[in-house]
């Protein structure tokens, strides 16, 4: 089985049709998405109906600012600038979306008893996977030996090693990872929408679980076009300016 693994879209919609459009020739079974679907970014309606549209089997989960855009949460922990984001993707939601995205489930999920999935960390939504730290705790909490996660938008890999906790980004814009048997792994795959790891390219992975193996890919798409809609739609221009740079 092979899956299509998205995180972190955030209404970026020129983002998630760039990567649509890349994997339309590569050959997946399911689609797993890893939370914030929306917040940031000018096209929310359009991301959530992206996804939809795709037809194969999905497993989704909440992410941080979806709870907050739908009511869930109050969003007190926000900055200003994420909640000016956040109160204004609310005002512009259908009604059929704002239900999706109250309807996602909480991480963690199991997938087909393979591998685990959730959006910050397998014990704790909103907590971020920064350091060998965050990840030796992570790792206590977490059932099984591979679990996909976001939020922080910096593709990585944790592995647990014998000895200590090997620590690794992705810095590639094509790279094959190859999972061993006897270790556990924390990966995140990047953010689609707005990542953070000076790459402005759109980052996805595609996970063979048959063969243990991930592909992390990078997709340019115009940057500008979607700074532009943020600059339009009126949210914060430091939303916009930070696409151009990955940052
Ligand atoms: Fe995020």
């Amino acid at each position: 089985m092979r899956y299509l693994i998205l995180s972190d879209i955030h209404s970026n919609d020129d983002a998630l049709g760039a990567v649509l459009s890349r994997v339309r020739r590569k050959r997946f079974d399911r689609v797993v998405v890893l939370g914030d679907f929306v917040g940031y970014g000018a096209n929310p309606n359009q991301v959530i109906d992206r996804i939809r549209e795709i037809k194969k089997p999905k497993r989704m989960i909440r992410g941080n600012h979806d709870k907050v855009v739908c009511g869930v949460e109050s969003g007190d922990l926000f900055n200003p600038v994420a909640l000016s984001a956040a109160r204004w993707t609310t005002e512009k939601l259908t009604p059929r979306n704002r239900r999706f995205l109250e309807q996602l489930p909480v991480g963690p999920v199991v997938v087909d008893g393979a591998f685990t999935i959730c959006h910050g960390s397998p014990r704790d939504e909103d907590a971020y996977i920064f350091t060998d730290f965050d990840a030796y705790l992570s790792f206590r909490e977490m059932d099984g030996s591979v679990c996909f996660f976001g939020h922080s938008h910096i593709p990585s890999v944790f592995t647990l090693e014998a000895h200590g906790i090997l620590v690794e980004l992705i810095e590639g814009d094509h790279t094959r990872y190859r999972l061993q048997k006897d270790r556990r792994y924390l990966i995140n795959p990047g953010s689609i929408g707005q990542p953070r790891d000076r790459n402005a390219a759109a980052s996805y992975a595609i996970y063979d679980a048959d063969e243990a193996v991930v592909q992390f890919d990078r997709v340019t798409y115009p940057t500008d076009r979607a700074r532009d809609k943020i600059f339009k739609a009126g949210l914060p221009h430091i939303l916009g300016d930070r696409l151009l740079v990955g940052s």
